[in-house]
């Protein structure tokens, strides 16, 4: 997509070196979030270039995301997009297939070969901090404030986020966040595991450089294949994930001392 067709959506997508930034850039409208939003981060995910390691999302101005465009349930609803009434007559499979497609827009940032940090300041709400979520790693202003609002609305979070706040905050938490809809401040959500890191707002940016830096430190290909190991550990019995880690291990070291990987590091490859 073009940077232009990107704005028209309220996205800016950059990238320097390794590392890409994908800006929610709506601050007027508090970077609210559509279809068209999901569909576009799906494309981006899709076609990011081969190169980049590290994904950075963020949002223009006072808040990283104020969730859903409300617009949504207007019976006008988007202009091209619909409204949830228009959602809901659709029959079941195309009703499906388009929360699928949404789902797609938050799915690849956890893919083992990048590692993808939400910047969050402000407000993330509903579909802002689903996608917060969705990232491996967050780093929050100290004025950040998460709240799972869906239910409040008479919705369900289905943008991807239940899994992973379940796995940070445990099943207990997450039914008392998600059933008051209240709001998690930024203290609160470092001691509960929704951040790695907490820092006054004008630090933000330093912060996130610092932690991109510190990721593209180690090697690409043990990154990713630690990155699998960790994302299946919660899945597997320890003795599945010993056996998956001798696995990853073999590929190792053959990528590293076998004929290839030593002909590589002696320098005398051909090609
Ligand atoms: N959709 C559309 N427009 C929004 C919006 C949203 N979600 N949130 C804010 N805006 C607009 C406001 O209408 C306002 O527009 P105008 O200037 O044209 O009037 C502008 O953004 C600024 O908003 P505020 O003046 O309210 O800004 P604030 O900084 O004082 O407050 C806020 C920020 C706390 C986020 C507040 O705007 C707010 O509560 N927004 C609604 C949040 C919400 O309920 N989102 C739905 C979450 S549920 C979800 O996301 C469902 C899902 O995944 C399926």
């Amino acid at each position: 997509m073009t940077s232009e067709e990107l704005a028209e959506i309220g996205l800016r997508f950059e990238v320097g070196g390794e590392i890409a930034t994908i800006t929610l850039d709506r601050p007027d409208k508090r970077n609210a979030q559509t279809f068209a939003t999901w569909s576009a981060l799906a494309r981006i995910g899709r076609t990011l270039p081969e190169h980049v390691r590290v994904v950075v999302v963020r949002g223009e101005g006072p808040s990283f995301s104020a969730g859903i465009d409300l617009r949504m349930f207007t019976t006008k609803g988007l202009p091209g997009q619909g409204s949830f009434a228009s959602v809901a007559a659709l029959d079941g499979e195309t009703f499906l297939a388009r929360i699928t497609e949404a789902q797609q827009g938050f799915l690849w940032l956890r893919r083992p070969d990048i590692v993808s940090i939400a910047v969050v300041q402000g407000h993330a709400i509903g579909a802002g901090f689903q996608l917060a979520l969705s990232c491996d790693l967050r780093i929050l202003a100290d004025d950040a404030k998460f709240c799972m609002k869906e239910a409040a609305l008479g919705l369900v979070p289905d943008l991807t986020g239940t899994k992973p706040l379940v796995e940070l905050v445990g099943v207990a938490k997450a039914v008392e966040i998600c059933l008051t809809a209240r709001t998690v401040g930024a203290e609160e959500a470092l001691r509960l595991g929704l951040a790695e890191r907490v820092v006054p707002r004008e630090r933000l940016d330093e912060a996130v450089g610092e932690l991109a830096a510190a990721l593209l430190t180690t090697d690409r290909a043990a990154a990713a294949a630690t990155k699998r190991l960790l994302l299946g550990a919660a899945d597997r019995t320890l003795e599945e994930q010993s056996a998956a880690e001798r696995a990853e291990q073999a590929e190792r070291l053959r990528a590293l001392f076998g004929a290839k990987g030593a002909a590589r590091r002696d320098g005398s490859a051909q090609s």
